[in-house]
């Protein structure tokens, strides 16, 4: 009845995230994780980074979907995709709905879920340089 250890060397900011998440294992880099694919159909990782682009999530959510214009960061980690598909057409607070009007193509979604899953996560901490 141990909380299970993590003994996958050094955990960095994003492996701090998950784990707050309370999403289990360290995270993959660069690799869409296996969690968040499980339920979302096949994406095209390309076609879903157009469409963040041209329909502007990219404009509050960062080219990466790293956060910070506005709107939170998204990858490499995105919520399942049902519930992202829900979000997105229906979005509790400021950000606008992406109503089935504005974006009829649930496969849209699932390329931009895919571009998200296939981001990869902030760099370990050993890469800055020392204060
Ligand atoms: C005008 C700014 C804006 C645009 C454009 C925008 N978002 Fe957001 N998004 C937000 C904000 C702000 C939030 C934080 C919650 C809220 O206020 O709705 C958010 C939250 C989210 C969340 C929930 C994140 C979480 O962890 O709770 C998802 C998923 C998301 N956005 C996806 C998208 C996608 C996909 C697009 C493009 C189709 C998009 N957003 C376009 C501003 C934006």
């Amino acid at each position: 009845m141990h909380a299970r250890n993590i003994r996958h060397g050094v955990i960095g900011a994003a492996g701090a995230v998950l784990l707050a998440l309370g999403v289990a294992g360290p995270p993959t880099q660069a690799m869409p994780r296996e969690q968040a694919s499980a339920s979302a159909p096949e994406g095209d990782i390309e076609q879903g980074k157009e469409l963040f682009m041209t329909i502007g999530c990219y404009a509050c959510h960062g080219i990466e979907g790293q956060g910070g214009f506005g709107g939170p960061k998204l990858g490499p980690d995105p919520m399942a995709f049902p519930a992202f598909v829900r979000y997105v057409r229906a979005p509790g607070g400021t950000m606008p709905p992406y109503t089935e009007k504005l974006l009829p193509d649930e496969q849209d979604l699932a390329d931009i879920h895919a571009y998200l899953r296939a981001r990869s996560g902030p760099a370990p901490l050993s890469v800055l340089p020392p204060p």
